[in-house]
């Protein structure tokens, strides 16, 4: 009797949830897909990282304070463990024997290796797409310097020819080189202006017509050394342009001429430029209306212009 009633129960939930529209039913499984087995995978992934990181640590346990140190063929013997990973394990934590610092790089591996293997199965672990881009008016008055950095929609996943690590567009919108040079950025600049374009390299020749319709002349430029890598399609890419373009004539204020390399370390958030060029920026021109372009903070003494500033609070 009692059997009866629970295989009762069982099938009225099978029907409830046969009568949901199928569109509504496959996107219920998919979400629950996605949602189980993505942090499965990423959680996996992360401490098979991690182990390889441990695994480095306590190789470098023995070689630490001997006089002798054991080669890897030894250490093969010893343990069972090819000399390659043997190799490979001990050189991860030589480069990073502080743990904090090899956490951000596992998280990052492992995200990426996630989104490669669900977009192989053609399942896409961001539950929630990314919005659509809403380009905020622009601000009020004339502006003389201009700080800019565009979020450059690139043709694959990859940027600055890099193939590790995800896509700008996995981090925020992105637009095409129409949409940025229709953008009225020539309404807010000053007859005399300066405007400093933040480039990768394979934007170099593609910015040229956003410079022109911005109304300014390219002059000269500055190479930030990133100092950290990205692998790239044609080489390990570690740096970025700083373009100083002008609109009728806007020398520098200060007489102090910078070096034209920066050498910084770059932050692990992605597309974060380091405080320094602004810093470089306001003594180049202590006197001035300054619009930061396309920012994602807001900073005293700067207007900052981007969709995720929020201007209400200036
Ligand atoms: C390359 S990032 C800027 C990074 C910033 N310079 C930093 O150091 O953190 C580009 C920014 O432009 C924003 N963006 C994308 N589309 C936009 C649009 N249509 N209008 C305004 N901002 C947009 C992105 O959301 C992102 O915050």
């Amino acid at each position: 009797m009692k059997k009866t009633k629970k295989k009762k129960k069982t099938t009225q939930i099978v029907k409830a949830v046969r009568r949901l529209p199928l569109k509504d039913r496959l996107d219920e499984i998919d979400n629950e897909v996605k949602e189980k087995t993505f942090d499965n995978f990423y959680g996996s992934r992360l401490r098979i990282l991690i182990g390889k990181w441990e695994k480095g640590e306590a190789i470098s346990g023995e070689f630490r304070g001997v006089n002798s140190p054991p080669s890897y063929r030894q250490l093969k013997k010893q343990t069972g463990r090819d000399h390659t990973s043997l190799k490979t394990w001990h050189m991860l934590y030589k480069k990073y024997p502080n743990r904090n610092d090899y956490l951000p790089i596992a998280e990052e591996e492992a995200q990426s290796w996630t989104n490669k293997v669900f977009a192989n199965a053609k399942v896409t672990p961001e539950l929630e797409e990314p919005e659509t881009p809403e380009t905020p008016e622009l601000p009020e008055g004339k502006f003389n310097v201009i700080y800019a950095d565009p979020p450059w929609k690139y043709a694959d996943t990859c940027e600055a020819g890099a193939i590790q690590g995800k896509g700008a567009d996995k981090h925020y919108p992105v637009m095409s080189i129409q949409e940025l040079c229709d953008l009225s950025i020539s309404d807010v600049v000053c007859d005399n202006a300066v405007l400093f374009l933040w480039v990768t390299s394979p934007f170099l020749s593609a910015c040229w017509p956003i410079i022109e319709a911005w109304g300014f002349e390219y002059k000269s430029s500055f190479v930030w050394n990133k100092v950290r890598h990205n692998m790239g399609h044609y080489n390990s890419v570690r740096h970025e342009f700083l373009l100083i373009c002008i609109k009728g004539s806007f020398m520098p204020q200060d007489k102090k001429l910078n070096n034209s390399v920066q050498t910084i370390k770059r932050s692990l958030r992605h597309s974060e430029k380091p405080e320094e060029f602004r810093k470089m920026i306001e003594t180049m021109y202590p006197k001035s209306k300054k619009l930061e372009l396309f920012g994602r903070k807001k900073v005293t003494g700067w207007k900052v212009w981007g969709n995720e500033v929020d201007n209400e609070l200036d």
